[in-house]
């Protein structure tokens, strides 16, 4: 017995590894993903939130340190450490690891898609808070959809609404975005009687938690769905151009104009979790086609108006879906009620109105801030407005309490477990790819918070014990599998 769960820790340890290294990989292999314009500012837009100085300005010395403990997303060029301006005053940014014990470093930054347990800085230092920037799919680390993982950090960032800093409509450039002009009817009717499909499917990337293919492929069944990724691919695009994914991407006019020809685009997310929205969504009603959606539960909440979108899991059946996409097919003055919100003052959601104006960063936009800048402000004035209480504190400890600690909250993230596309788990044999795959990937995460979280409890010094804190948590799990004493 004890053989076997030797064979089946090291069997699981392998995989998690492996797993990690996949994850990455294939979320970079998703042409499609991303493609409507620049990828929002991780990747790019550096130093706009103000001129840059080339040295810290002397009495730069006294102010408060955040250390970005992901340096890739550092948002400032060309240097190491830069002044930022802030509503209530001014921190140094920096990415200079050797500033981590420095006693006026009070933040670390992370981004969640780098974030692994496993190499944490440890001992967690008392004085400095852990801020979290997440904004991509949940897939990329679920760690953070767990309890035990969201509250190793004191703020958040993430496509939640609940989160510190919300990023829910990261993919969404502004109103008039939504309101550009749709096609002409008759375009799209001709391209039906060309034999194009009424629904179209792009995607790359198979083998994700939202187990879309697997409702796509039941759908299939009920009606015509042209598909142009690998994904149950069953055409061709029409030119080489569109089909090399290295020219093909990012806003591109010709890709956008031949999936314009389409009056219905299947928008499945790669996971589901609560405000988890992307281009899948917003770019078919740039388009000025319908989305077929599934993904954030709560979508509606942030729709234009009451109609612009076709929920799949409204359908008690993928044939019942089936169905109302084609009597919407055959019914013009149906289907242009989706498009109703593109009228003047079409656009009759006060909440997605005032989201979007109340947000101080840009998408795509040069004159505004990055939500990297921006979040970096808002950690940088929690931090002032915490030294200023804790210095009022030591003043006079009777009349002002030390600050309460802040503490992150699962709703920040909180995905639930995958389910699978179609069909109950049950029904799933026990070596389908996605059952091995996902089911183990999301526990895991649980695991690693909660081994992360120990070791923080412990004050733990070496990182490398990591994998005996997942060993004791994985034996605990497991211990039907010991030998009855
Ligand atoms: C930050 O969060 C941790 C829990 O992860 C908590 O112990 C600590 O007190 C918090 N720090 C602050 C400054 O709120
Ligand atoms: C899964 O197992 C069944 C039989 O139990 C087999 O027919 C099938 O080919 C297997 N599938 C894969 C992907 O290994
Ligand atoms: C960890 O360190 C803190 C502060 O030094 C101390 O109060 C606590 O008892 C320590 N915990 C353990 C488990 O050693």
């Amino acid at each position: 017995m004890a053989a076997a769960m030797a064979a089946l820790w090291a069997a699981w340890a392998c995989w998690a590894a492996a797993a990690a290294a996949a994850e990455e990989e294939e979320e970079w292999a998703e042409p499609w993903d991303g493609a409507v314009f620049q990828p929002p500012a991780p990747l790019g837009r550096v130093g706009v939130a103000g001129p840059a100085p080339a040295e810290p300005r002397p009495d730069a010395a006294d102010l408060p340190v955040l250390l970005w403990w992901s340096p890739g997303l550092f948002p400032h060029f060309p240097d190491d450490t830069e002044r930022i301006e802030c509503g209530r005053g001014a921190c140094l940014a920096s990415r200079d690891k050797r500033r981590w014990r420095d006693g006026r470093t009070r933040a670390l930054l992370f981004y969640g898609t780098d974030f692994r347990a496993s190499e944490a800085p440890l001992p967690r230092l008392p004085h400095q808070s852990w801020a979290l920037l997440h904004e991509e799919s949940p897939l990329n680390n679920f760690l953070l959809s767990h309890g035990p993982g969201i509250r190793l950090f004191n703020f958040t960032a993430t496509f939640s609404r609940r989160s510190d800093y919300p990023l829910a409509l990261q993919w969404l450039p502004g109103v008039a975005y939504l309101r550009r002009a749709a096609p002409a009817l008759q375009e799209r009717r001709a391209w039906r009687r060309r034999g194009y499909a009424p629904l179209v499917y792009l995607q790359s990337h198979c083998d994700v938690p939202a187990d879309r293919d697997r409702y796509v492929r039941q759908l299939m069944r009920y009606i015509p769905v042209d598909s142009y990724g690998r994904c149950l691919q069953n055409r061709e695009l029409p030119t080489a151009r569109l089909r090399d994914t290295a020219t093909a991407t990012t806003e591109d006019a010709e890709l956008m104009d031949f999936l314009s020809r389409y009056k219905f685009h299947l928008a499945l997310e790669n996971a589901i979790c609560e405000d988890y929205m992307t281009e899948k969504l917003w770019r078919p009603m740039h388009l000025g086609a319908v989305p077929v959606y599934r993904g954030s539960p709560s979508v509606r909440d942030w729709m234009p108006d009451g109609r612009s979108v076709i929920l799949v899991d409204d359908f008690e059946t993928p044939r019942e879906l089936a169905e109302f996409i084609d009597f919407l097919d055959k019914n013009d003055d149906e289907y242009v009620k989706y498009l109703a919100y593109k009228r003047p003052g079409g656009i009759t959601n006060r909440f997605l109105l005032d989201s979007l104006a109340r947000r101080e960063w840009g998408v795509n936009d040069a004159t505004l801030p990055s939500y990297l800048n921006g979040f970096e402000c808002f950690v940088c004035d929690r931090e002032i407005a915490r030294l200023e209480a804790e210095r009022a504190h030591r003043a006079s400890p009777r009349t002002s309490p030390a600050p309460e600690p802040r503490v992150a909250h699962h709703s920040h993230m909180g995905c639930p477990v995958p389910v699978p596309g179609f069909g109950s788990v049950e029904d799933i044999p026990e070596n389908d790819s996605w059952k091995e795959m996902w089911l183990q990937d999301y526990w895991q995460g649980l695991d690693q918070g909660e081994a992360l979280t120990a070791m923080i409890h412990n004050n733990e010094t070496h990182q490398g014990r990591f994998w005996d804190y997942m060993h004791e948590i994985f034996l605990k799990r497991h211990q039907h599998l010991r030998p009855p004493s």
